[in-house]
């Protein structure tokens, strides 16, 4: 069992930016960690200086409490799952997979148990006799993935090991992977840049862009506190709706004026309010803030005479159904909103509707610095 340590790690290859600026983080021991971000904001490179396989430029890596800069990548002890994994040829599946253990001094039965329960949990037991030349993209990396599992290590770092599986089997697949993970109290560090995977395994999300770490916390932490503007608009299916506004607090009125068509107003009154978050927003009364509300937190009503409080005037342009909900694409003004609804609603495409939403659920950044700045 093993715990993590990542402290003020620097990468550089020899380009002007680093490639990784100052990772500081830990994975507990038995954690499942998700690095999530962008194509190239570092995420592989992080993993890569994890195991050993690229050296770091600076910064300090532990490994079970020792520090590992300068060991090898075997002797640091964490196995490793490409997103794409050299199977060995001459060696059918089944061999492919069962090939990590013949170190492992286990008897024949123990072997094949290990094989075809793993096998079984990724949908492979029908292709345990095949070589690996005659299998499809998304086979080839569930085998590859079998054989990391196999070996149940402590320290285990997966580099998108799911990308090229077909969505269906990549459900089973993440469950196998969490599923492992819980029984044999791995630490798993798992890099995607897929936002709903990434929700859907980790106990801790660590979230990177351009080389920094921008937050780190529980999937429910990044969705309900996103730090800033990035996090906001990376994490939440559909992303969250993000709105240019003007910010005034009078006595008992806070106003949030759309920028692009000031007419267009948002007003809350002091019963709407906590006394607390009107003192942290009182400081930027009169400045630009950018308002954040989920799509699941902006509802649509009928369109009304008098505005009320909590909405805004808008118009639907498109509605989806989808099932068990729905989808609306609104505008206000000329920016475009979406909303989660109903699976079928009471307005067609054109009508004028009101959107409602409730103080507690809007979110409220600063676009200077783009950090967070109500709770
Ligand atoms: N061996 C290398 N030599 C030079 N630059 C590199 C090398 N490997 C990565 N980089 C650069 O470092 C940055 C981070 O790359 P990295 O592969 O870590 O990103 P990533 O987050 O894994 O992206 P992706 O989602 O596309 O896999 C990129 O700008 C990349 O071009
Ligand atoms: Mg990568």
């Amino acid at each position: 069992m093993a715990k993590v340590e990542i402290e003020n790690v620097h990468k550089n290859y020899g380009a002007k930016e680093d490639a990784v600026k100052g990772a500081t983080f830990t994975c507990e021991d038995g954690e499942l960690v998700v690095l999530l971000g962008p194509s190239g904001c570092g995420k592989t490179t992080t993993l890569r200086m994890i195991t050993g396989l690229e050296t770091i430029t600076s910064g300090t890596i532990k490994v079970g409490g020792k520090i590992v800069n300068d060991l090898t990548p075997q002797q640091r002890n964490v196995a490793m799952a490409f997103e794409t994994y050299a199977l060995y040829p001459p060696l059918t599946v089944y061999d492919n997979i069962a090939f990590p253990l013949h170190v492992m001094n286990l008897t024949k039965e123990d072997v094949d148990k290990r094989v075809r329960k793993v096998a079984e949990s990724l949908s492979i037991t029908d292709i345990l006799n095949n070589y690996p030349d005659s299998l499809a993209g998304g086979q080839k990396q569930r085998v590859s993935l079998a054989r990391a599992l196999v070996r149940e290590p402590t320290v285990f770092l997966m580099d998108e090991p799911l990308s090229h599986v077909d969505a269906d089997v990549r459900y089973r697949a993440r469950a196998e992977i969490k599923h492992m993970q819980a029984t044999s109290n791995a630490t798993v560090i798992y890099v995607t840049h897929d936002q709903v995977e990434a929700v859907a395994l980790a106990d801790r999300v660590i979230v990177m862009d351009l080389g920094v770490i921008q937050q780190i916390g529980t999937p429910a932490d990044l969705y309900n506190r996103p730090a800033n503007l990035f996090v906001a608009g990376f994490i939440g299916e559909p992303p969250m709706n993000l709105i240019p506004c003007k910010i005034e607090i009078s006595e008992n009125q806070l106003t949030l004026a759309i920028k692009s068509d000031e007419q267009i107003k948002l007003r809350y009154t002091d019963k709407d309010l906590s006394p607390s978050v009107l003192e942290v927003l009182q400081k930027y009364s009169g400045k630009e803030i950018v308002l954040g509300i989920r799509p699941q937190k902006l509802n649509i009503a009928q369109a009304s005479k008098e505005q009320k409080n909590g909405t805004l005037p808008a118009k639907l342009i498109v509605h989806e159904f989808l099932g068990k909900s729905g989808i609306a694409q609104v505008e206000v003004d000329h920016t475009m909103l979406e909303c989660v609804t109903p699976p079928v609603i009471p307005y067609k495409e054109g009508d004028t509707v009101c959107l409602t939403a409730h103080f507690e659920d809007l979110i409220i950044f600063d676009p200077a610095t783009t950090q967070r700045i109500t709770y």
